[in-house]
């Protein structure tokens, strides 16, 4: 696996960019993605700077998708519909897209600490209704803040994957634990991301008015939920 390149579409945004930390730091293979090629490469020198050997590049977002049969879509509400209709011809077939994007109201001009509704049911089924039914779709990450990924520490949040393919899930959930602290657990179908998007405005509300970095961690279930089979 670890031969097997992650490029992050948006990858030098807060989001992307922890990610691809992580993942760099775990020894993964990482393209970042941007609209401008430059400014991918100078997102993953940074990175470079900070990770000893780090594997990662910069590529212009198409250019990174192509390159990449694992892409982690880390962009705006605003803009997804847009970018994926533009990164569509370079998806293969076969490649799994992994959601991460929020329908905040503040795509809008409303508050972070509420959804839009989204006529698919979540941003992540807008994806899949939107890319040929050959590319598997996850939502994944909705839950791990940019500040948190940032850090060097580990990070006190479990990652809730739902995706209408198993074998998707479970790849999801396999990067997803290389992130110290992360539990990776399998959220059930794709329909599931509809909730997993709106706890995160429910999270931004906790950090805001606590000051903090709200995450969440699913208790109780048997050993066997947390682990990877
Ligand atoms: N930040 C978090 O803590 C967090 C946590 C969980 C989920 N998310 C989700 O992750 C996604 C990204 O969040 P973020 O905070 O990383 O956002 P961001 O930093 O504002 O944006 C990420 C990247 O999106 C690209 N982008 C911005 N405007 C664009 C436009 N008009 N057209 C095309 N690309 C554009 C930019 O890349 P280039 O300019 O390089 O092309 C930018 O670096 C969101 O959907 C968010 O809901 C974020």
């Amino acid at each position: 696996m670890a031969a097997r390149p992650i490029a992050i579409i948006g990858g030098a945004g807060a989001e992307g960019f922890g990610l691809a930390l992580r993942w760099a730091l775990a020894g993964e293979t990482v393209i970042i993605g941007s609209r401008d090629a430059a400014r991918a490469q100078q997102a993953a020198d940074k990175i470079k700077q900070r990770v000893a050997n780090a594997n990662i590049s910069g590529m212009e977002n198409s250019a990174a998708a192509a390159a990449s049969d694992l892409i982690v879509l880390t962009i705006p509400f605003e803009v997804h519909a847009a970018t994926l209709k533009q990164l569509k011809p370079a998806i293969r077939p076969g490649s799994i897209l992994v959601d991460t994007t929020v329908p905040l109201a503040a795509s809008v001009g409303g508050r972070a600490t509420r959804t839009l509704g989204v006529w698919q049911g979540s941003a992540a089924q807008q994806a899949a209704e939107l890319l040929p039914k050959e590319v598997s779709v996850a939502a994944a990450f909705h839950h791990v803040g940019s500040d948190l990924l940032m850090t060097d520490g580990p990070v006190d949040c479990d990652v809730i994957v739902c995706s209408d393919d198993p074998a998707t899930s479970k790849t999801v959930r396999q990067f997803a634990a290389k992130i110290p602290g992360v539990r990776a657990l399998d959220g059930g179908k794709l329909e599931n991301a509809r909730i997993l998007e709106q706890i995160t405005a429910l999270l931004i509300g906790f950090s805001i008015r606590e000051k903090g970095h709200a995450g969440i961690r699913i208790t109780g279930l048997p050993e066997a939920a947390y682990n990877i089979p």
